[in-house]
């Protein structure tokens, strides 16, 4: 099959290759992959990576062989996907890690939704109801975040979007976001405290979130965009009463039923995938640069399209 496979001599650290297909385990389906998205942490982690390694967890496209075992969709099923090696031609994947498409919801924008949407599906999870609750969004302006104005909205909390370019401001307002607060600035003036922080930026904007959260309320920590350490101020971590509480992210075990929530919520038009880039992934190179650049609003979707067609006998 072709895949996008890791290659340290490629300028973008990838280059359109091909593997061996994969081979599904017992309970595990065959996906036709048509769309995969990228995420920044993937493409941070390829210099890890050994030569020729598939790439990618973020899949869309119609199901080629169900699994032996007999669990999840039937062969022709669209459905939305997360699993390694998403960014080949043919995904094996556990049939516990996919969830149908319905009519009426695109592939392309379904492949945008599985890793971002699932953490902010859990992370908002974790936090208990949001119901009339003040949600802090840091880098409400990328991926996850605009996922978290989203859902945190729909779940009826007021949502603060914490950004470092005021221009992002009327999208987010229209994705759901009630307040937005610009820079560091904006962050720290933040006049009530906030009951959630879905928090995406680390360094200076989790120690300045850390010092908003109310009596009993908690900050997930997502990921680290902005690169920087996070110093925390000595005796900010102390607060008389009610504990405040920074939570960890990395449960990605299962997420089948929460990608069928996300696809439900993407068809009947509750949730925007927010795909602010997408082409072929013979662009893979100009898709990774842009993701890199953040010059993405929102994710990257690349089209797993079909070999140019071989020249016929004596073109
Ligand atoms: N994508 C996922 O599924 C996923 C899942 C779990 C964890 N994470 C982690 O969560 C983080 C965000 O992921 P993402 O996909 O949302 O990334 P993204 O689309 O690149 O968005 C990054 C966000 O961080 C902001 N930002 C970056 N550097 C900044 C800085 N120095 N100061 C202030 N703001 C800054 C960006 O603002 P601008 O828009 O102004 O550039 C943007 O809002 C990453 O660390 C990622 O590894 C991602």
């Amino acid at each position: 099959m072709r895949a996008l496979v890791v290659d340290p001599s490629a300028p973008c650290g990838l280059r359109l290759g091909t593997a061996a297909d994969p081979e599904p385990g017992p309970g595990q389906l065959l996906v036709q992959v048509s769309h995969a998205s990228l995420n920044p942490g993937e493409l941070g982690m390829l210099a890890g990576l050994p030569a020729g390694h598939v790439g990618g967890h973020d899949a869309a496209g119609i199901v080629v062989r169900p699994a032996a075992d007999g669990t999840g969709p039937a062969a022709g099923t669209r459905v939305l996907a997360f699993g390694p090696g998403a960014w080949a031609e043919l995904l094996a994947v556990s049939s516990t890690d996919v969830a149908p498409l319905p009519r009426g919801a695109a592939l392309a924008e379904a492949a945008a939704l599985p890793m971002a949407g699932m953490t902010v599906l859990r992370t908002l999870r974790a936090a208990g109801s949001v119901l009339g609750r003040r949600v802090l969004v840091t880098g409400a302006s990328g991926a996850v975040g605009r996922y978290g104005v989203q859902l945190a909205a729909r779940a009826g909390a007021h949502v603060v979007a914490s950004v470092r370019d005021g221009a992002h401001g009327p999208a987010l307002a229209a994705l759901g976001a009630h307040e937005v607060v610009v820079g560091l600035t904006g962050l720290r003036r933040l006049a009530e405290p906030v009951d959630v922080v879905l928090e995406t930026v680390g360094g200076p904007y989790l120690v300045a979130a850390w010092a908003l959260l109310a009596p009993g309320a908690t900050l997930q920590s997502i990921g680290w965009a902005g690169g920087e350490p996070a110093v925390f101020p000595p005796g900010s971590t102390f607060f008389p009463g009610t504990a405040r509480t920074l939570s960890s992210f990395g449960d990605a075990a299962a997420v089948g039923a929460d990608l069928g929530l996300l696809a439900g919520l993407l068809a009947s038009g509750a949730l925007s995938a927010q795909v602010g880039w997408r082409g072929s992934w013979e662009r893979a190179e100009e898709a990774v640069a842009a993701v890199r650049e953040r010059k993405v609003v929102g994710k990257a979707v690349v089209d797993i399209t079909p070999p140019p067609p071989s020249p016929g006998p004596g073109a």
